[in-house]
């Protein structure tokens, strides 16, 4: 055991499953399975304890579609007087492309920004000091923010740029899920970007991930059948021969590398696909965007100077 302790979010199945199991077994971590549903949850529990038995792992209650869930998390957790020296932004919502209408959370946040990139925002700031003093004491914790290649808009047909004016899709006419999804996905980049920057020195670093196309994971399920089906023969089973697809495992691997492997020790601010930094799309290194969505996400967020946050106070050093 390496005595290191990480948060995975919505770790019950898919991807944050996978990075999970593989950062108990392989990497020695005691891991945190961050999970909606307290079933499902257990039910991980339980796979990854059958398969190890002396893995460390333990379930926390989080809906990340709830700033008011996402604040009793961090203070449970914070109860329990543990360290923190890795946080795992992984889980996430898809809506259907031909959604057309915005579902609004109880917080009136609509539920893929809330879920995919608001509640990650509140929580990884509320966790921040955690972060830093594990940084202090090891020379080494991280953020892994998990994206995807769907941030980008230029791939992406019908779908256009974010605009901060529309950050929720109010706007008649502007709403589908997948600009949705793109926008949460690419604010996932914006905000790693940035945090990097306001991190620099503290030993705390900040990356993104694009796992790649993994069709056997349930974040398509809200697509149409035959959209899933042909998806799940096609990229899994035929593309996974050219190597253009992955199974979760993999993907969790390479998630969990990010989060733990010295390969990746120092590196801060990047985008990673295959185990390499890589270049996001353009308007994801748009400086003005990224802190007009900083400013916005504290706004909706409700973060203030009475969570001790202080944008200044970030630039602290080891
Ligand atoms: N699959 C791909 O091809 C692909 C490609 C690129 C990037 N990604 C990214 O990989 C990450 C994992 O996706 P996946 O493919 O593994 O999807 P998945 O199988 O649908 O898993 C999503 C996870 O997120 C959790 N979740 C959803 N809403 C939540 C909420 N409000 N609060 C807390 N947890 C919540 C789910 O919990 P429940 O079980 O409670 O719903 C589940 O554990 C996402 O960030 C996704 O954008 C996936």
């Amino acid at each position: 055991m390496t005595g290191r302790v990480v948060i995975v979010t919505g770790a019950d199945r898919g991807i944050g499953y996978e990075t999970a199991r593989y950062m108990a077994a392989e990497g020695g971590y005691d891991v945190v399975l961050a999970c909606r549903d307290q079933e499902k949850g257990q039910n991980a529990i339980h796979q990854i304890k059958k398969d190890n038995p002396s893995a460390l792992v333990t379930l926390m209650q989080l809906d990340l579609s709830s700033l008011t869930s996402v604040r009793d998390f961090v203070t449970n957790f914070t109860m329990k007087k543990r360290k923190l020296h890795v946080l795992v932004n992984n889980a996430a919502v898809k809506l259907s492309s031909t959604d057309l209408t915005a579902k609004p959370t109880r917080d009136q946040i609509e539920v893929t920004m809330a879920t995919n990139y608001i509640g990650p925002f509140l929580l990884t700031h509320l966790l921040l000091d955690l972060l830093v003093t594990a940084a202090h004491m090891t020379g080494d914790a991280r953020i892994v923010n998990v994206t995807c290649a769907e941030h980008d808009h230029e791939k992406l047909p019908g779908v256009t740029e974010l605009d901060v004016d529309n950050f929720q899709l109010t706007k008649k006419g502007t709403f589908s899920g997948l600009q949705a999804y793109k926008n949460s996905k690419l604010c996932n980049i914006l905000f790693s970007y940035q945090l990097a920057d306001s991190l620099s020195g503290t030993g705390v670093s900040v990356n993104c991930i694009n796992p790649g196309n993994i069709p056997s994971t349930q974040l398509e399920s809200r697509s149409s059948k035959v959209k899933r089906g042909l998806k799940l023969v096609c990229l899994h089973y035929l593309l996974r021969c050219a190597k253009f697809t992955q199974t979760k495992k993999q993907a969790g691997k390479q998630v969990a590398l990010l989060a733990s492997s010295d390969k990746y020790k120092g590196s801060t601010g990047c985008y990673y696909e295959d185990g390499v930094a890589e270049r996001s799309s353009i308007e994801s290194y748009d400086r003005e965007l990224r802190q007009k969505v900083w400013n916005i996400s504290k706004k909706i967020a409700g973060l203030g100077r009475d969570d001790g946050f202080d944008d200044i106070s970030l630039h602290s050093t080891v």
